[in-house]
């Protein structure tokens, strides 16, 4: 049995088959609807933070492909306060055939795994996001046609949409750079996690400080929000320490001129990015969130179906 938690967990072979299925489901489905391949499945989504595109995408996901999904939010099950994670997950595990999780702390996700007899999707914890990841590649190979050889560059916090972001650039081919201010930049740990995957790949990482010497040649910039959830309470120093990290047309001058702008959202429109940009012709910001639905469907029937 598979699960879904981090993207050093799977080959870069297997991703990009991943993005093959994904594409196919997205034909198949727009060209009349998907075959119902996980028809009387159950997916549970526990989520102890808020989501909009996590839980529409995976729960019309789940009823394209012919299953249900079921909506557990913070107060319903009370995930290791009401009851331990690990009767949480064998409990489900006796009504659902998969279970994706929204957490803090990722350790959440890889005890739900230790002991569900179905698979574990992770929809996001505090250090990484690999879902959207894989919409993110996806983008890229659509916009771009393949993102192995491009510069992707992440401006901001080294949070984890850029962590999970980076490592799917890796096992693609890309070039990752990432520019954040000091103290905020990815982990020796998540460095370590790149390094290993882009050996097997041709593909490279770089860290700067600087936005605009990172944003040099870039074909891709991305961005996300300074102030993660679950962060708010350090808001007022967050906005200052990055505040010249902001994504806008200054910036994207140093970039390729045919470079594309990317965030997973949800955007603080004037903050890491302003609306301009965010409004361009040079977004793809939508076309990001609408494959969060054709990717994780492709997820789901990997390891569902
Ligand atoms: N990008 C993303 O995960 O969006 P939500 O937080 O709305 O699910
Ligand atoms: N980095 C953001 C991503 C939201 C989808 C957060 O964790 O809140």
């Amino acid at each position: 049995m598979q699960h879904f938690l981090d993207l050093a967990g799977w080959r870069s072979e297997e991703i990009r088959e991943l993005l093959d299925l994904a594409r196919f489901l997205r034909l198949e489905f727009k060209s009349g609807g998907n075959k119902p391949v996980l028809r009387g499945q159950t997916l549970a989504m526990i989520f102890q933070k808020p989501s909009l595109r996590t839980k529409v995408s995976f729960e019309t996901g789940m009823n394209q492909l012919g299953g249900a999904a079921l909506m557990l939010g913070p107060d319903e099950i009370g995930l290791g306060k009401r009851e331990s994670i690990g009767d949480v997950a064998r409990s489900l595990s006796r009504f659902v055939q998969g279970i994706m999780a929204r957490v803090f702390a990722h350790e959440v996700v890889l005890e739900l795994a230790q002991y569900a007899s179905c698979p574990i999707i992770n929809g996001l914890t505090d250090s990484q996001h690999p879902c959207q990841a894989l919409a993110d590649v996806l983008t890229i190979q659509d916009h771009l046609g393949r993102v192995e050889g491009r510069r992707v560059v992440f401006i901001g916090d080294g949070n984890n949409v850029a962590f999970s972001l980076a490592q799917a650039v890796a096992h693609t081919g890309g070039h990752f750079a990432i520019a954040t201010p000091p103290g905020y930049e990815l982990s020796e740990d998540n460095i370590e996690s790149i390094a290993q995957i882009a050996s097997a790949n041709g593909s490279s990482f770089e860290a700067y400080q600087d936005p605009v010497k990172a944003v040099r040649d870039a074909d891709v910039i991305y961005t996300d929000t300074w102030i993660s959830m679950g962060q708010e309470a350090d808001s007022a120093r967050r906005l200052q320490d990055l505040a010249a990290y902001q994504v806008n047309t200054n910036l994207l001058k140093y970039a390729n001129r045919n470079a594309i702008v990317m965030h997973c959202l949800p955007a603080h429109r004037g903050q890491e990015l302003t609306d301009e940009v965010m409004d361009g012709s040079h977004s793809v910001i939508f076309d990001q969130a609408e494959n969060r639905l054709h990717a994780q469907k492709a997820i789901l029937v990997k390891l569902l179906a």
